[in-house]
């Protein structure tokens, strides 16, 4: 299965200067849970974002346009265009989380079947925004879990996950 997952303020804002706007470990734990064992793909500005840093436990999809962009690491898969991420999807068995940016997230929406939308109850300053003209009307909400606040958790949040629903 094809999912989107991601976390945005209360203004769809999902980032800054390439960075995460919060730090908020429950919500990494959520993430990290989620995708454990599974194939992650995020846009490259992303990947800087995080000083190339590799998520463990999961195999790592990078998406750049630059032929020339290269990872030592053996988790980490480069490819260059989405047709590329879809084709090596449907010849293994894993569920691809697309993680974002902006960009990534926008590029696979028509593929999107689960969503992991993580609400953060806050408004942030930030440069990135989850794409605007995203269609969550095909989608229904099938569960929504509140996070409060705790002394490693500033801000309280919801994980709201999202079916597509079927045409008929
Ligand atoms: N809150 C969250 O859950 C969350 C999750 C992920 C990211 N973020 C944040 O989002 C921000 C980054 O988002 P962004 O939208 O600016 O960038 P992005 O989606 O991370 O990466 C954009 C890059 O992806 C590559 N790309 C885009 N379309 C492509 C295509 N059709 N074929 C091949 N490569 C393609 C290009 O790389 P090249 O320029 O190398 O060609 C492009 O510059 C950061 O602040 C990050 O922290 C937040």
């Amino acid at each position: 299965m094809i999912i989107g997952i991601w976390a945005e303020d209360e203004q769809g804002l999902i980032g800054e200067a390439d960075k995460m706007p919060w730090s908020l470990p429950a919500e990494q734990k959520h993430f990290k849970e989620t995708t454990m064992n599974q194939v992650i793909l995020m846009g490259r500005k992303t990947f800087e974002g995080m000083n190339k840093r590799v998520l463990p436990g999961r195999i790592s999809i990078i998406l750049t346009r630059d032929e020339t962009y290269q990872s030592e690491n053996e988790k980490v898969l480069i490819m260059h265009s989405p047709k590329e991420v879809l084709d090596w999807y449907y010849k293994q068995d894993k569920d691809l989380f697309i993680t974002g940016g902006a960009e990534i997230l926008a590029l696979f929406e028509s593929e999107l079947e689960l969503l992991y939308r993580t609400v953060v109850h806050e408004k942030f300053q930030g440069d990135t925004y989850f794409p605007t003209h995203f269609d969550f009307g095909k989608f229904k909400v099938v569960s929504e879990i509140f996070h409060d606040k705790d002394e490693r958790n500033a801000y309280t949040f919801t994980i709201k996950k999202y079916e597509k629903v079927k045409q008929p």
